[in-house]
């Protein structure tokens, strides 16, 4: 169905990029791979272009040879998105790397889409200005990447995910005709939202060169307390409470006791003392513009606590404690994953769920003989659950967890949840799609690509089976 990568090709890609076109082995294998377990799958061909017409070219050159093309960030995914499973090109936005234009008049940002999210934030907040999604890679992942996966993380809780500050886009579609997806506007009833079509669609429909953000004023006071329970259900009811108190916090993290624990291994940073009782913690975070208002809102959120059976709280008393406690979280993932092989799933419930969510995640892991270790943004129901191997056979890894995993999306799935909350289908959760959505709706998304990529070479072989 594609074709193979031929010399003429390589010299029709050099006609344009010169230097920029690589089949190296050791290239090839770096673009090969993401943050998804272990899995790889080489490219035939770097691409690294610098402008927009440079990716028209290679788009309208690669369908009219049927030849897949997979757009790669900073390979920080955790769905398997950037593999280049058909082989073919891995097309790298590395090279747009700029931030265009801070607009100050209007509170708003242009920029490529290979910038680091975090160097966006800190350049938006010397002008006072926030950009609040901040997934746990912000220093190192690219906000292209973000778009495409609509990214969350501990700040979407009050502020919202991705594709709540995306105005705009300039894409290049798989034909290589490039359009702007909409208006610099903050309101817009004219036409299709093709923005937000784009935004989440995991590099499927178009190749985003260009994103216009809105902006917010940057909070300048924020308050941290972390919270251990005697149970870990507990932990996951004290959330929906803590809303219906009338607080939204900044940040509503939840950790199980190994999370913290491997997490503090793992960064040799053994400060917090976790007794051999607390079986999960929370970590909250209130922002805002005035210090009395946020003291307030931790001692109601004290007071809610204390219906929940907690130890006691600890209570961040300088920047430097924050960070360290933000810094744990942040690295959770990491530290799970270097203990043993895993998988990890993204499920996201209504929030008032999550006790039941984390009883289904613990009956159907002793059902089965696997172990999970579970942690994420509570705030948002959205929990991250890490499976391990551990010492489970090889044969019980690759035959009976993904009937376990159905089983769990099923029960998320009936508690009014679905299957991933901020890391994409990609590659990895395909199989589940069924869970998630009819076969009505599922062809009617296929169509939609179809509309796109009538040749399906961009990110051939994601999202859908
Ligand atoms: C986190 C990533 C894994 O929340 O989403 O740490
Ligand atoms: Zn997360």
């Amino acid at each position: 169905m594609y074709k193979a990568i031929d010399s003429n090709d390589i010299t029709y890609f050099k006609s344009i990029l010169g230097e920029r076109c690589f089949t190296n082995n050791d290239l090839l294998k770096e673009y090969g791979h993401d943050e998804t377990e272990d899995l790889s799958f080489l490219p035939e061909v770097v691409l690294k272009p610098e402008t927009v017409e440079e990716v028209a070219l290679i788009m309208k050159y690669a369908h009219q040879h049927a030849i897949p093309v997979t757009p790669s960030g900073a390979r920080t995914g955790l769905s398997g998105g950037a593999l280049p499973i058909e082989k073919g090109i891995a097309l790298t936005m590395e090279k747009f790397n700029k931030i265009i234009e801070i607009d100050e008049k209007n509170l708003q940002v242009t920029t490529e889409p290979g910038v680091i999210t975090q160097v966006l934030q800190n350049a938006v907040k010397e002008k006072g200005l926030f950009y609040p999604p901040d997934p746990a890679s912000k220093g190192s992942c690219f906000i292209g990447g973000n778009v495409s996966e609509n990214s969350g993380g501990p700040k979407a809780v009050k502020y919202g995910v991705t594709k709540d500050y995306v105005l705009n886009l300039e894409v290049v579609l798989p034909t290589g005709e490039v359009i702007w997806t909409g208006a610099n506007v903050l309101k817009n009833s004219t036409g299709y939202n093709l923005t937000q079509l784009i935004v989440g669609s995991e590099g499927t429909l178009a190749i985003i060169t260009k994103i216009v953000f809105r902006l917010i004023p940057h909070p300048t006071n924020d308050l941290t307390l972390l919270v251990p329970f005697f149970d870990a259900e507990k932990a996951c009811e004290a959330v929906a409470a803590i809303f219906r108190a009338g607080i939204t916090p900044s940040g509503l993290e939840f950790m199980e006791r190994d999370a913290l624990i491997w997490t503090q291994k793992f960064t040799q940073d053994e400060t917090i003392k976790v007794a051999d009782n607390h079986q999960a913690h929370l970590l909250i975070e209130v922002d805002g513009f005035d210090n009395d208002i946020l003291m307030q809102e931790c001692e109601k959120i004290m007071s809610v606590l204390e219906n929940f059976e907690t130890d006691e709280i600890l209570f961040a008393e300088s920047q430097a404690q924050k960070d360290s406690l933000w810094s744990l979280r942040r690295k959770v993932g990491e530290a799970v994953k270097s203990q043993s092989i895993y998988k990890e799933e993204d499920t996201v419930v209504p929030r008032f769920e999550l006790p039941t969510l984390l009883h289904h995640v613990k009956r159907i892991g002793n059902q089965y003989g696997f172990k999970s270790v579970c942690y994420g943004h509570a705030g948002d129901g959205n929990l991250h659950i890490n499976i391990i191997k551990g010492d489970l056979s090889d044969e019980k890894w690759e035959n009976e967890l993904p009937i376990a995993i159905r089983e769990l999306f099923t029960e998320v799935v009936k508690l009014g949840g679905t299957i991933s909350g901020e890391h994409g289908i990609g590659l990895v959760q395909k199989p589940y799609m069924d869970i998630a959505f009819p076969d009505v709706t599922l062809n009617l998304m296929k169509q939609i690509k179809l509309l796109f990529d009538p040749k399906s070479i961009l990110n051939p072989g994601k999202i859908f089976v």
